[in-house]
């Protein structure tokens, strides 16, 4: 299992890295701004892409990444991590949904808490020892996850049958 991310200040690539050192003791993580990651991930079936959340969605680089290069996601199984200051959106659900129209298989979903990356927004305005245990609160998370993950029980985190068909939630409350 390889790993792919785009992350603005770092947060997102702390924890894929995190991540894929706990899954195999390696830190095989890609950004999506090198030109030899779309070749590795032609040649690996299994990836980890993770983000950070960007205004309820993904951040437009990425979507522009997946998009421009559809032909790559075909056949892979695909397990997501959304990195998010609070939480908005659907986290994982709204790659999920792009991936599928391209053919990967969704395998799981992960939302890590993680310290806020605008710093305009007061609600999210965190001290330095808050922070520290935000970071503490997401490893454990990310360790847990990963056992999950080798038990054959991944996460599902944004995932849900809502998740799928998000204009279902409008309905349910007509
Ligand atoms: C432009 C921008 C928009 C963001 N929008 C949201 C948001 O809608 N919801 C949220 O929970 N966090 C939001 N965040 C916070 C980030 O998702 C969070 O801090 C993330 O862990 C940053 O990861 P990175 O360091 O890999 O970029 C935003 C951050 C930025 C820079």
């Amino acid at each position: 299992m390889i790993g792919v991310y785009f992350s603005g200040t770092g947060n997102t690539r702390f924890c894929i890295d995190k991540f894929l050192m706990e899954y195999n003791g390696g830190h095989n993580t890609y950004p999506i701004e090198e030109k030899e990651t779309l070749e590795i991930i032609k040649t690996n079936t299994e990836l980890v892409l993770a983000y950070p959340v960007q205004y309820s969605n993904i951040p437009k680089i990425l979507r522009d990444y997946i998009v421009n290069n559809g032909h790559a996601w075909n056949g892979k199984r695909i397990y997501i991590i959304a990195t998010m200051g609070l939480f908005s959106g659907d986290g994982a659900g709204i790659l999920a949904r792009l991936l599928r129209r391209y053919g990967a298989e969704i395998v799981g979903g992960l939302h890590l808490k993680m310290p806020d990356s605008i710093g305009d927004v007061k609600v999210l305005r965190r001290g330095f020892t808050e922070n520290k245990e935000l970071v503490g609160n997401a490893e454990q998370k990310i360790c847990k996850a990963v056992s999950e993950l080798k038990n054959g029980n991944p996460p599902q985190e944004g995932l849900g049958i809502e998740n799928q068909f998000p204009k279902m939630r409008w309905l349910w409350l007509m």
